[in-house]
């Protein structure tokens, strides 16, 4: 049988070529659902296509093409390709944090420089075999980033929702560069994520955000790759940050498939990390996610700055299917710890600092135990947002001390001051 859709509350399904996001029955969000009856899935299977240089299998994401879609024809397929991103052992990390091992997977080495890049090899395939010839999103940054690129790939329009202030220098210069149609609008991310729905629904243009489930498909690819690097043993726990949830949804779907294929022997569990200021998820689960209530989010690290995630229900899932949890931190602990990520010589940008500030805080409760392995997920690469890093750096952002400051030294065009500066400066071990 071919891929379908399928609503994930009441199960209605619906055929794969249809443009559709939600449920007509009960609005639930869709899952791509794959029959894999006749088709043999094994470990071997992927890992004798490892260091492949043939499309589609040298990329990252259709390396494992049966469990992301399978039926796909590989003239389709737009990719860069994307994935094959590091696997970082962190043993001083984990010593900070307060575990035995921990990976740091980096998504920002994607083309684009975040993990988004996964997910629209996913979204823009199906937007080709959709035949669409606009494809758009709302976005934080890195999705627009994305979406540009890709689209400008498959000679497609990209149109771009950017909220006005709070996106990071490096992903609106990306948009523009790439060509995409970008609009600047005086809306947070949540209203132009209504906005861009509205908009593309009146003009028949391809939503490319994450309601999209075929940018779920490829993003689930996070997972299998990090398992494959660790030779498919589990690690104890996940640990990512969450926005608008895609990502989580995405690993709690691909974890728990490759649980039932028997790929790997046992689910890690997913904790699910946002900033204080934009936690909708993290109030939710306190409540065993009884009550949801949208916020007004705030935080330095924009790409997460939402106050109504779309994949809420979807997250709910991981975190029940993986016996996951879901914690907060605060903008000081996202750039402290960032500032230990970068000093390490692996960089990120500050929403995927969520991962190590939320690794030691579980710790810290006795939620994540010592003796544990943990894989963190770093979603975007230290390019992305300049100021933020400066601004640590030179103790100029607000509310924020640069306790790990890395100071930028001024000196005059005289060799005895360089000299005397050098002598006395020590280098950080
Ligand atoms: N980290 C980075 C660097 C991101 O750009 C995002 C989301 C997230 C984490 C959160 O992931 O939404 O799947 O929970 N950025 C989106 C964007 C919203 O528009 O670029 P999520």
């Amino acid at each position: 049988m071919p891929s379908k859709l399928q609503c994930m509350d009441c199960k209605t399904d619906y055929a794969i070529d249809e443009v559709r996001y939600v449920c007509d029955e009960c609005g639930g969000l869709l899952d791509v659902i794959h029959d894999w009856t006749d088709i043999t899935i094994t470990r071997e299977l992927f890992d004798k296509r490892l260091g492949s240089l043939q499309p589609p299998y040298n990329s990252g994401v259709w390396r494992y093409k049966e469990l992301v879609y399978p039926d796909i024809d590989d003239s389709l397929i737009v990719s860069k390709p994307e994935g094959n991103t590091n696997l970082y052992p962190m043993p001083r990390l984990a010593s900070w944090a307060g575990v035995d091992t921990l990976y740091l997977k980096h998504e920002g080495e994607n083309p684009t420089g975040s993990f988004k890049d996964r997910g629209m090899t996913g979204g823009v395939t199906q937007a080709r075999v959709l035949g669409m010839d606009r494809v758009a999103c709302a976005s934080t940054g890195n999705t627009s980033a994305s979406l540009a690129s890709y689209a400008a790939l498959a000679g497609m329009e990209g149109i771009i929702f950017l909220q006005n202030k709070a996106i990071a220098l490096g992903k609106l210069a990306q948009g523009l560069a790439y060509g995409a149609t970008c609009l600047r609008i005086d809306a947070d991310f949540d209203r132009n994520l209504e906005l861009v729905r509205e908009a593309s629904e009146k003009l028949g243009i391809y939503v490319l955000n994450s309601v999209n489930p075929f940018r779920l498909e490829g993003q689930k690819s996070i997972m299998i790759e990090a398992l494959q690097q660790l030779s498919w043993q589990a690690p104890d726990w996940i640990v990512c940050p969450g926005g608008n949830l895609g990502n989580s949804s995405a690993f709690g779907k691909g974890l728990k498939e490759m649980y039932d294929l028997g790929l790997i022997d046992k689910l890690p569990r997913v904790a699910i990390i946002q900033a204080e200021g934009a936690s909708p998820l993290y109030e939710s689960y306190l409540s065993d996610f009884q009550d949801y209530e949208a916020q007004k989010a705030h935080t330095i690290a924009t790409a997460i700055k939402i106050g109504n995630p779309v994949n809420y229900q979807k997250a709910v899932r991981t975190v029940r299917w993986t016996n996951g949890v879901v914690e907060s931190v605060t903008d000081q602990q996202i750039m402290d710890a960032k500032a230990l990520i970068d000093r390490a010589g692996i960089g990120c940008e500050p929403a995927s600092a969520c991962s190590l500030a939320g690794t030691r805080k579980l710790v810290e409760k006795g939620i994540i135990e010592p003796g544990s392995t943990v894989v963190g997920i770093l979603t975007g690469h230290v390019l992305k947002d300049p100021d933020a890093t400066i601004g640590y750096h030179s103790n100029m952002l607000e509310d924020i001390t640069g306790q790990y400051a890395n100071r930028l030294l001024q000196v005059g065009d005289d060799i005895d001051a360089i000299v005397e500066i050098l002598d006395k400066e020590k280098v950080p071990v």
